[in-house]
């Protein structure tokens, strides 16, 4: 177990991506892999864990979409306030080059890195609407999807993915964002015997292994993921199906996509 105290960090810049979403640059240099997070301290407020989203020579950037209060608070900072940071946390993603990318919603956060490494690598990222697309200047060229047929091609970035992996021959499919979504890509990668690693979300709170609360199945996703071998999840019995929430009790994933839906639309 590795535990770091949270170190006292500036914002130095801040990036609107649309209504609901920024991305914050935090003034400090970690040695982080893709797919590993951070905890983000706001004294008096909470911490929460949120994908490390990419960084350049004067830190890293983390995304953060506006759902309760922690991250209204945090996405409403301005540059010069201060964050508790403490990680990078979790396994990372295994590299491989020849590669394509599936990502739902903000769950693109997480796959930017591996974005930015591999610029050829396609890239299949839906919202359900349009208005929530994030990283638009820095991921310009894309196959963009929506639920709602507002902007991109009307549907879920699985759709195209079959045909593509056929024709370009990709060898490992990466993919971050809702359950559904992420169960639709192992399937499909699993039905043509292409390697999977995904990354997924559970409630955490101390983000290092101790609490237990984000258990999925015989795992601890903060530190036995927050990436998995998509092979390992599918034999999973909690995963796509439940989860606990803040109190300690199982919600359902189904009930929680919901939610997440009208909040968006
Ligand atoms: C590994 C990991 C990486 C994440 N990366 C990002 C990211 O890059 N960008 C981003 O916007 N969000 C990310 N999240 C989600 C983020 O941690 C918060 O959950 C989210 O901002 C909502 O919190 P809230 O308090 O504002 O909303 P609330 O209204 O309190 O919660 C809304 C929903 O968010 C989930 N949630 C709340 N607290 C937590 C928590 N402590 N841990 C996990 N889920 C929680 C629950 O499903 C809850 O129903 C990540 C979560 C995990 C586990
Ligand atoms: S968040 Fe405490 S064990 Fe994972």
């Amino acid at each position: 177990m590795k535990y770091d105290l949270p170190k006292n960090v500036r914002i130095i810049n801040r990036t609107i991506e649309n209504d609901q979403a920024v991305t914050l640059h935090l003034a400090v240099q970690i040695d982080f892999a893709p797919g590993q997070f951070l905890m983000i301290w706001i004294p008096g407020v909470d911490e929460k864990p949120f994908s490390i989203a990419g960084s350049d020579r004067e830190g890293v950037m983390i995304t953060v979409r506006r759902r309760g209060n922690f991250s209204r608070r945090l996405s409403g900072l301005d540059v010069g306030a201060s964050v508790g940071v403490r990680g990078p946390y979790g396994k990372a993603f295994k590299l491989a080059e020849n590669c394509c990318l599936v990502a739902g919603g903000v769950g693109f956060a997480c796959l930017a890195p591996i974005a930015d490494l591999f610029s050829h690598a396609p890239i299949f990222y839906g919202e359900n609407t349009a208005k929530n697309r994030i990283y638009q200047k820095r991921f310009p060229r894309l196959n963009f999807y929506t639920v709602d047929g507002s902007g991109g091609k009307k549907g879920v970035p699985t759709d195209d993915l079959e045909a593509l992996i056929q024709q370009q021959g990709c060898k490992m499919v990466y993919c971050c964002g809702p359950e559904p979504l992420i169960v639709k890509t192992m399937r499909i990668s699993q039905s043509l015997g292409v390697d999977c690693q995904v990354a997924i979300e559970r409630y955490m709170k101390c983000g290092i292994g101790i609490c237990g609360q984000c258990v999925c199945g015989p795992t601890r996703v903060c530190v036995d993921g927050p990436v998995f071998d998509g092979l390992y999840l599918l034999n999973n019995p909690d995963f796509g199906h439940r989860r606990l929430d803040a109190t300690g009790g199982w919600e359902s994933i189904e009930v929680i996509q919901k939610e997440k839906r009208n909040h968006e639309n």
